[in-house]
């Protein structure tokens, strides 16, 4: 038996256990994952407890930071991103920090039939969230990634750090009115039930296409705007979540699970 978890507080409602236990079932997998609260105050000394026995950990809210500081290996991905959202043991015993966040968004907007290479993506929000994809996301060749922020200077630090990587602009939200082909919601508003000041123009219809990387049981507050504003398709975070943790679940076992099925045990649940 191989013992996984969880860190995050609050933790309790995490999907994540579900989601690996689904996979390691599906794979035929001995493991063991496990929703671990950490002390807001004491995450390292959680994380050298669990890893006594632990093989691998994710981490989320609000540790990724601190984990990122903490791994003593990082993978490239990682070490753009700032952010850990998952520890490997390695057989030193020493922790590789990696972070899947970017993979799972990609690999969900490609399972989806989004084009992105060529494209001309919006990405709204300039946080942690925003950062942790970006080096994926340009790695899909698309035309231009521009970040769009209330706070346009850490919109335009995030593209000159990224800039190496791909075409990056960075505007505020009354600078943009042309149509793009894909936005994405990359802001913590969702959280709070909040709109971007979006112009009505942005999209093109039938064809832009929206996805906000927040989910809910029902439609987000960006996803009901992009469909009444005629947007093609507007997809939800619940796949990025699956993808994120399908990316970390072959990380540690060298088995890719099959998200699918597990996408749709999770949406029936919500
Ligand atoms: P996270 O780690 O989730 O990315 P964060 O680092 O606090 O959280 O970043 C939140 C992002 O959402 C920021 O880009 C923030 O914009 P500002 O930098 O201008 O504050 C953005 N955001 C939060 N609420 C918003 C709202 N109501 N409208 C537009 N952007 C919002």
């Amino acid at each position: 038996m191989k013992y996984y978890g969880v860190f995050g507080n609050p933790i309790a409602h995490s999907k994540s256990p579900m989601i690996h236990r689904l996979f390691a079932e599906q794979t035929g997998q001995q493991i063991s994952y496990e929703a671990l609260l950490a002390p807001l105050d004491g995450f390292p000394a959680a994380v050298a407890e669990f890893f006594k026995i632990g093989s691998g950990a994710n981490i989320t809210v609000p540790f990724k930071e601190e984990a990122f500081a903490l791994a003593d290996q990082l993978s490239p991905r990682a070490q753009r991103a700032k952010a850990v959202n998952t520890f490997k043991k390695l057989s030193n015993g020493s922790l590789l920090g990696d972070n899947t966040d970017g993979a799972g968004l990609v690999n969900d907007l490609l399972n989806n039939q989004v084009l992105l290479a060529g494209q001309k993506i919006l990405v709204l929000g300039a946080g942690g969230a925003v950062r942790g994809v970006l080096e994926p996301l340009l790695a899909q060749a698309p035309a231009e990634v521009c970040i769009v922020n209330r706070t346009v200077e850490k919109a335009e630090q995030l593209a000159s750090e990224f800039a190496d990587l791909g075409a990056m602009t960075a505007c505020g939200y009354d600078w943009i009115d042309a149509p793009v082909d894909i936005i994405i919601n990359g802001t913590s508003a969702s959280l709070s039930g909040d709109l971007p000041p979006l112009a009505d123009t942005l999209i093109k219809a039938s064809h832009t296409v929206c996805y906000d990387m927040m989910y809910s049981k029902n439609t987000t507050v960006f996803n009901q705007w992009a469909q009444q504003q005629g947007a093609a398709r507007t997809l939800d975070g619940l796949g990025m979540l699956v993808e994120q943790a399908a990316e970390a679940f072959y990380l540690w076992t060298g088995v890719r699970p099959d998200p699918t099925p597990v996408l749709q045990a999770l949406r029936a649940q919500l």
